[in-house]
C-alpha cells in the first residue's frame, strides 16, 4: 500500500515536472508570435492603448516576462462585473495567461469563446474564469490602472483594487 503510494507520488511529480517544462517551452515558442500592441515599456511597467483594439480582438502583450492576455470582448459575450475592465466604453478581459493549475498558456478559442489549456484539459471562460478540469482558480488578474483609454501594468489602480477585492 505504502509502495503503491509512493509510487503514484512520483508519478505525479514527474507528470508536474513535465508539464511545467513544457509550460516553460510553450513559453518561448509563443514569445517569439506574440503581437505586441504599441507599448512602452519603463522600470517594470508597461503602457498600452487599448483604443484601436478591435471588438472581440484578443492580443497578448509581455509584462515582465509573463504573457498578458487582453481581450476587448463582444457585446454579445457574458459581461463579468467582477473581473471586466472597462474602457472606452467596452468590457475588456486583462489576465496573465499562465494557466493556474501548472502555469501552462492556454490558448483562445474563438468559436467557443473560451481559453483552453492543452495540458491537462482546463478550460476557462471569456473572463478568465475556470469553467473546466484542474485549474484550482480563475486567471490571475495583473495590477494595473487606467489613464484614459491607456491600461498600465505594474501599478495598483482603483479598478484594479475593486477588481481583487482591495477596495
Ligand atoms: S497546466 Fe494543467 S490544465 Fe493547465
Amino acid at each position: 500500500m505504502a509502495v503503491e503510494q509512493g509510487r503514484r507520488d512520483f508519478l505525479g511529480m514527474a507528470f508536474g515536472g513535465v508539464a511545467a517544462v513544457g509550460g516553460i517551452f510553450a513559453l518561448g515558442a509563443m514569445k517569439k508570435s506574440w503581437d505586441p500592441l504599441p507599448s512602452v515599456q519603463a522600470a517594470g511597467f508597461t503602457t498600452v492603448d487599448l483604443s484601436p483594439m478591435e471588438v472581440g480582438e484578443l492580443r497578448t502583450i509581455e509584462w515582465r516576462k509573463k504573457p498578458i492576455f487582453i481581450l476587448r470582448k463582444d457585446p454579445k459575450m457574458q459581461k463579468n462585473p467582477n473581473r471586466d475592465v472597462v474602457v472606452d466604453n467596452s468590457e475588456f478581459t486583462v489576465v496573465i495567461g499562465l494557466c493556474t493549475h501548472l502555469g501552462c498558456i492556454p490558448s483562445w478559442k474563438p468559436s467557443t469563446q473560451e481559453f483552453i489549456c492543452a495540458c491537462h484539459g482546463g478550460v476557462f471562460d471569456a473572463s478568465g474564469v475556470n469553467t473546466f478540469g484542474p485549474p484550482p482558480r480563475p486567471l490571475d488578474i495583473p495590477p494595473f490602472k487606467i489613464e484614459g483609454t491607456k491600461l498600465v501594468l505594474g501599478e495598483e489602480g482603483p479598478e484594479y483594487a475593486k477588481l481583487v477585492g482591495k477596495a
